[in-house]
């Protein structure tokens, strides 16, 4: 995208930067260890996630928050996630580009922590 900058080569290095981050953290790294073996198809599939929100590209078929709602996250996890997702995309992205998928990230991120809370309430 022409005003963004972004293209299916920065999401590729967006989402490869970010999961490098992800997996040495103390808090988010050990939740992501347990449950992925093989981190080519998931980040594979991070990229088409990420390539589908960001440029509308349709890649990605699938139901996040269905494999998220058994996950043992709360708030503090959410949080941590959005700032090593700031960061990177910062990072990796134009100004315009970083704005663009932290705003996107946000509302999912939003979206996801709202489900957990309210389906473990239930
Ligand atoms: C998948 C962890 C937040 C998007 C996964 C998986 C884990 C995980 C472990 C693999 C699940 C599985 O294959 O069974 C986390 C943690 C988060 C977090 C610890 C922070 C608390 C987010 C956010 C987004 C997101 C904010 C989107 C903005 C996805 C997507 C998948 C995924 C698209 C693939 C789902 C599928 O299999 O189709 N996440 N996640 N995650 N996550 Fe997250």
């Amino acid at each position: 995208c022409a005003k963004t900058g972004l293209d299916e080569d920065v999401i590729e290095s967006l989402v490869r930067n970010f999961y490098d981050k992800v997996r040495m953290d103390p808090l988010l790294g050990p939740v992501f260890a347990e449950r992925i073996d093989d981190w080519t198809p998931h980040l594979e599939k991070m990229i088409e996630f990420w390539s589908s929100v960001a440029l509308l590209t349709g890649r990605y078929h699938g139901q996040p928050m269905q494999k998220h709602l058994p996950l043992p996250v709360d708030a503090r996890h959410f949080d941590r996630w959005l700032e090593l997702f700031r960061q990177t995309a910062f990072e990796t992205c134009s100004r315009q580009g970083a704005a663009h998928v932290i705003e996107r990230a946000e509302r999912i991120a939003e979206s996801l922590e709202m489900g957990i809370a309210a389906n473990r309430g239930a």
